[in-house]
């Protein structure tokens, strides 16, 4: 029989040592590690939480019972397989929308997390989620949804719902303990119970405030088992921290089973909702909405949000240039801007670029376009913030700081598509098709490529677009300049 394992854990921040400690070599408040009893193994949870703290009236859901779990069959696994695949569908433009999220669809028992700044719109989002699966889009039945806030009042809420237009079945509570929070719900068993916020609420019996990491872990546990155990889905918000964290060390998205990001810009009424971890489905989608003011509404054009208004019109600026990249299976266009200035120091501003690679494609086009950029200050933007995380938004910004510097504007219904090597060349990028059909669709006359795709692209379903091969920069200028 293994010995009962005794360890000091920091209260304030979850740091666990095999020693007392009078200061947390973690977060150096001092008089923080309390003395905590690891549980033998074998009959406390150690897989979901690391931990367990489990005391007695807890609450029915936090231990798991004996005998609960065993090894399956595959056989066996494979009868019960119809039930893991159901997902609760959800309906209409904005469901469709969080479907593509999700994987197909909510999962029945799973455990969701939304993350997200705070004021981003996770009690907005949730909220629309709440009447969705209310109104009873499954097997046309109806069936109640609870959400609880440990944030808000009832009324706050209601008031919410109210401006948001919700007429579902809701049932709206106001509460921060876990135990009483789950034995109203599991009476209540209803299609779905969203929590807002993790932060908010606690266990009794275990040690720190709401918010605090083990608070947060156990509670998530909790609510894990009683989603596995009710096969009651269950949506779980949680604020990110300064540090990009939701309570300290990731270490919640360890526990659910699927964590949702939501994110904006302050100043743009976009808001993306990605998946960064699925168990039930690929995490390489993304999401788009507009927060408006009836709540967030599905973005109609996608694919030519990240393009400025400027852009748009007719008038045409130099230094501009579109780059067509990829977030998950969505198409984006995205303007680039580069602004050129002779006789100044040859100083390099770049943003939503990393540095390194726009100082490559700088060099390349002073060494192999005969660009004179050395005597120029280079300034280079994303337009709407984003950061591009691809190479194939390198040829937009070869074309972008090209205009600038020769003063001569990009009609602004050509894209650029293509990452540029060392000697100038143009490289093929990852999914050259689906980019350039996007192009096509958005009415765009002409779309440069490296001459390797041009041939396999043909001409299918391009409309009135010219696909133009090229094979390095400076038939990419001889083109278009
Ligand atoms: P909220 O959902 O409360 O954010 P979070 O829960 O992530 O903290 O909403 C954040 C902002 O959204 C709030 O400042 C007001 C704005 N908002 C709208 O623009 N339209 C709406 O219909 C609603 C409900 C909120
Ligand atoms: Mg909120």
């Amino acid at each position: 029989k293994s010995k009962e394992k005794v360890q000091w854990v920091c209260s304030n921040c979850g740091y666990t040592a095999g020693q007392w400690w009078g200061v947390c070599r973690s977060c150096s408040v001092s008089g923080t590690m309390k003395e905590f009893h690891e549980a033998k193994l074998g009959d406390a949870d150690i897989n979901v939480s690391g931990f367990s703290v489990l005391e007695d009236g807890v609450g029915s859901w936090l231990p798991q019972q004996e005998g609960e779990l065993r090894p399956l069959r595959l056989a066996e696994v494979n009868a019960g397989l119809d039930h893991l695949h159901w997902r609760i569908p959800l309906s209409g433009p904005f469901g469709n929308e969080l479907s593509r999220v999700l994987g197909g669809g909510l999962v029945p028992g799973s455990l969701t997390l939304v993350g997200g700044d705070p004021g981003v719109g996770k009690s907005t989002l949730l909220l629309q989620i709440a009447a969705l699966i209310a109104e009873g889009h499954h097997n046309g039945e109806a069936s109640p949804v609870v959400y609880v806030s440990g944030e808000e009042s009832v009324e706050q809420i209601g008031s919410r719902a109210d401006r948001l237009r919700i007429e579902s079945d809701i049932y709206l509570y106001s509460s921060n303990d876990m135990e009483d929070i789950l034995k109203k719900v599991q009476s209540l068993s209803p299609g779905a119970l969203i929590v807002d916020s993790i932060q908010t609420v606690y266990l009794k019996g275990i040690m720190g405030s709401p918010g605090g990491i083990m608070q947060v872990k156990e509670c998530t546990s909790a609510l894990l088992r009683f989603a596995k155990k009710t096969n009651i889905p269950v949506l779980l918000i949680g604020h990110v921290t300064k540090s990009g964290d939701i309570a300290g060390p990731r270490v919640l998205e360890h526990i659910v089973d699927v964590v949702l990001y939501m994110e904006g810009e302050k100043y743009s009424s976009h808001r993306m909702l990605r998946a960064v971890k699925n168990r039930f489905g690929s995490t390489d989608e993304l999401g788009v909405f507009e927060m408006s003011h009836s709540g967030l509404q599905t973005v109609s054009n996608a694919s030519e949000m990240f393009l400025s208004e400027q852009h748009l019109d007719s008038e045409i600026l130099a230094g501009l240039a579109v780059a067509v990249i990829m977030d998950g299976s969505r198409t984006f266009l995205i303007e680039i801007q580069a602004l050129c200035l002779s006789g100044s120091t040859s100083s390099r501003q770049v943003n939503g670029i990393q540095v390194n690679r726009a100082d490559m494609i700088i060099s390349v086009l002073i060494k192999q376009a005969g660009l004179r950029l050395r005597e120029h200050a280079v300034f280079l933007n994303v337009v709407s913030g984003l950061t591009l995380a691809e190479t194939a938004g390198d040829l937009a910004i070869a074309a972008a700081i090209c205009s600038s510097c020769l003063e001569i504007p990009i009609p602004n219904d050509i894209a650029f598509i293509g990452e540029i090597g060392l000697g100038g060349e143009l490289r093929v990028v990852p999914r050259m098709e689906k980019r350039v059909y996007t192009v096509a669709k958005l009415g765009y006359r002409m779309c440069i490529v490296p001459k390797a795709a041009e041939k396999a692209l043909g001409t299918e379903g391009l409309d009135k677009m010219k696909v133009v091969g090229c094979r390095n920069l400076k038939e990419v200028i001889n083109t278009v300049f």
